[in-house]
């Protein structure tokens, strides 16, 4: 399996595969997918194969148009079209009551659907070629760190892809921000790309965050207490600790640069100034590249839980925990 140039070419190829019942892993602006045509059962079961997915975690259906929007559910509501208006193409999930057509092995058995239209070019055209909503999650083995290059696809899943389209580095690097209206009231169910003071600026409303102890939380099936983890174990350290633990073998994610860098064997900064979009851009990148070095343990500074910081948080809090 090789990586493919997101050319005209390779996109119409890419859309014929899906459209034949096959699997590609496409770039997005927050991560790579692995997409299947959304009405096929059959084609959306590799998906969780090839990941080893439970059955019990919902995929999000990718759309290019507010056209295909009628196809996966009827009812788009005034907040919903607000909200859509605001940021879609672009990194915001709708949770959405589901249209029959849609099989439930995509909602996991839910009446509902999470839907979001990406602004990735390549994967637009990819999916309007496919002329089908593509159900799609991070192109990474469940569990895993999500893939923001497609050599992160090629390493982890690349055995098991036909076609892999290249789009270079996310732009964003973090998923989007799901996002549930009942009753006129925003939930967030999982931080991501879109901050809640995006939402609320837009949105003119207060937004409820429902996420944290999610681990069994029917609300966010699939946001399980152990999730984008390195094989290498994962671990919080605070200043003061920092001059005192053994860095022979162990490598360091950093915030921001510090005046005196301490010694470790391989140390990553997420962002030099300190900028949490770049910082959120850089995460997982950081994360793999920590973990292919063969370290005994990776230390990790916390960063501060504001905007786009809470999203970072999630991930890294998520990725420090052990088992599944
Ligand atoms: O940025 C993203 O959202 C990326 C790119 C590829 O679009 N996709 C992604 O998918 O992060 P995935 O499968 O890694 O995460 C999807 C999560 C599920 O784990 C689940 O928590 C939530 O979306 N979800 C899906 N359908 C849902 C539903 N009907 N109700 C509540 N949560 C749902
Ligand atoms: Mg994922």
């Amino acid at each position: 399996m090789s990586l493919l140039a997101p050319d005209e070419n390779n996109i119409i190829k890419a859309a014929d595969l899906i459209k034949s019942g096959g699997l590609v892993a496409f770039p997005t602006e927050t991560v790579y997918g692995l997409g299947a045509n959304a009405f096929d059962p059959i084609a959306v079961s590799k998906i969780f194969e090839t990941k080893q997915r439970p059955f019990f975690d919902p995929l999000i259906v990718h759309i290019s148009s507010f056209a295909m929007l009628s196809r996966v559910t009827e009812n788009f509501g005034v907040l919903e079209q607000k909200l859509a208006d605001a940021f879609w193409p672009g990194p915001l999930t709708l949770i959405l009551p589901k249209k029959r057509e849609i099989p439930d092995i995509v909602t996991a058995g839910l009446s509902t659907v999470a839907v979001r239209m990406p602004s990735n070019e390549i994967a637009i055209k990819l999916i309007s070629r496919a002329e089908t909503p593509v159900a799609a999650p991070s192109a990474n083995p469940f569990g895993r760190i999500s893939p923001t290059k497609a050599e992160h696809v090629l390493k982890q899943l690349g055995n098991n892809i036909e076609i892999i389209l290249d789009g270079g580095n996310c732009e964003r690097g973090i998923e989007s921000t799901i996002l549930k209206i009942e009753n006129g009231i925003p939930y967030v169910l999982r931080h991501g790309a879109v901050t809640a003071e995006e939402i609320e600026r837009e949105a003119g409303i207060k937004v409820i965050k429902k996420i944290e102890e999610a681990a069994s939380n029917p609300e966010t099936p699939g946001q399980l207490l152990s999730h984008y983890s390195p094989q290498t174990p994962l671990v919080f350290i605070n200043d003061i600790d920092l001059n005192h633990i053994d860095k022979k073998n162990a490598g360091f994610l950093a915030f921001r640069k510090h005046s005196v860098m301490p010694e470790f064997k391989k140390i990553e900064i997420l962002s030099e100034s300190g900028d949490l979009h770049e910082a959120a851009a850089n995460l997982f990148s950081c994360l793999h590249k920590l973990d292919d070095e063969g370290l005994d343990i990776i230390y990790t500074e916390k960063v501060p839980e504001q905007g786009l910081g809470s999203a970072i948080m999630d991930r890294l809090k998520r990725a420090s925990k052990k088992g599944k």
